[in-house]
């Protein structure tokens, strides 16, 4: 149990879940302390945090965690490391796997090893479920905390490699960590490149929606928020040591319903599917089995799929200035080479 009036570091801040869990942990616990040490790719943008940018609880590193001298200075004086900082996107990693080795697996070990010399009580990793690799349509299975790792792509594998070197240090060093594996999140703030947000944004530029292969892929949905709900349960009552995986359904439910459901949303017919090549290796299925941190810590998602998919479209139509800029510049260039013209 860490105690009240904390210092969090947390890096990756700027991203999707990052920003989305600063402006929960700011709100649920005012009294707590947050450093962001963000480098600010692509995929970083501080206009997620302007709502609390200006407390005086938080401050911002522009700075990678690549680099030994600004994580050593970020780390003065943290109880909390809260590690979501990497390079998220499959297709991205399968154009140019470097960067993701370098940051998700270099990276992560030079935060464990500043983490360690400073002798914080908390690492957590914000892993996926992709680490395990693809289930079959045909399986009832879903992954556990004893699945096997199996990851196909270089970002999960990427992600898998970072997960062995945090229980590494846990075993090898006694550095106290907990890993979090979740599943597909959705909702504000994320990225256009990822597919509902993506979808969302093409529908409003009255623009196709491309979907890979069949469409008959399936994902775990997790509202980002019970994201953050499971994390801020694991910092507080979570097992040091523990993996827990989180996930967001109890059925299952394929790309293409996910799109149709969206078109539905947003009084569109379903000419705006384009059956697009399909990503090279992609993972069939996934579906998580939220067991372990039900059993556990009382945690489960509360935010129902159909409802915050409502939610996150009426978000994405209020906040056109936010995915217009995102949409411009340097992915404007990675849509063309990605999707053709
Ligand atoms: P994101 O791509 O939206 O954000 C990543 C953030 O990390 C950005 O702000 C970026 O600037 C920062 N970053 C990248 N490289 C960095 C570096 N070298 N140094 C410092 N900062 C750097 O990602 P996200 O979707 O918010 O995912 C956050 C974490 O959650 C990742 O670790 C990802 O693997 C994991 N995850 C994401 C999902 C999902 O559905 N989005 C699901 C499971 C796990
Ligand atoms: O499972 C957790 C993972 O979910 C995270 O670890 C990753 O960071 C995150 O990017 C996400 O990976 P996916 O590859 O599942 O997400 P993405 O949004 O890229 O794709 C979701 C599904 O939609 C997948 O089956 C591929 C498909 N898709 C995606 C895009 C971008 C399409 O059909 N068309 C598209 O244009």
């Amino acid at each position: 149990m860490i105690t009240p009036a904390r210092k969090l570091l947390v890096t990756g801040g700027a991203g999707f879940i990052g920003a989305n869990f600063i402006l929960y942990w700011m709100k649920k616990y005012p009294q707590d302390k947050i450093v962001n040490l963000d480098k600010l790719t692509y995929a970083g943008n501080l206009e997620n945090l302007k709502e609390i940018e200006k407390n005086s609880n938080y401050g911002f590193i522009h700075g990678d965690i690549c680099d030994v001298g600004t994580i050593d200075e970020a780390m003065q004086g943290i109880d909390v490391v809260v590690h979501f900082a990497a390079e998220s996107h499959v297709d991205r990693s399968i154009k140019k796997p470097s960067k993701f080795i370098v940051t998700n697996v270099v990276g992560t070990q030079m935060l464990l090893n500043s983490a360690l010399r400073n002798n914080v009580k908390r690492f957590h990793h914000i892993s996926t479920d992709e680490v395990y690799g693809s289930l079959e349509l045909s399986d009832t299975n879903k992954f556990n905390e004893r699945t096997k790792y199996n990851p196909r792509s270089p970002y999960s594998a990427s992600k898998a490699g970072s997960d062995h070197l945090v229980r590494a240090y846990y075993e090898t060093y006694g550095l106290p960590i907990t890993i979090t594996n979740c599943s597909n999140n959705f909702g504000p703030y994320q990225f256009p490149e990822k597919f509902i947000p993506l979808a969302i944004t093409n529908i409003l530029e009255n623009k196709k929606v491309p979907v890979y292969g069949d469409g008959l892929y399936v994902r775990d949905w997790l509202y980002v928020v019970d994201h953050c709900r499971a994390i801020d349960l694991v910092l507080n009552k979570g097992k040091i040591g523990e993996t827990y995986l989180v996930g967001g359904m109890t059925q299952d439910i394929s790309n293409l319903e996910v799109i149709k459901k969206i078109l539905k949303i947003m009084n569109r017919d379903e000419s705006f599917i384009e059956h697009v090549k399909d990503r090279p290796g992609h993972d069939r299925r996934y579906a998580v089995d939220w067991s372990k941190i039900e059993k556990e810590l009382g945690w489960k998602p509360l935010h129902d799929f159909d409802e915050w998919l409502e939610k996150t479209v009426e978000w994405y139509k209020e906040n056109e200035k936010w995915w217009r800029d995102v949409k411009t510049g340097a992915y404007q260039k990675y849509y063309k080479e990605q999707y053709g013209e």
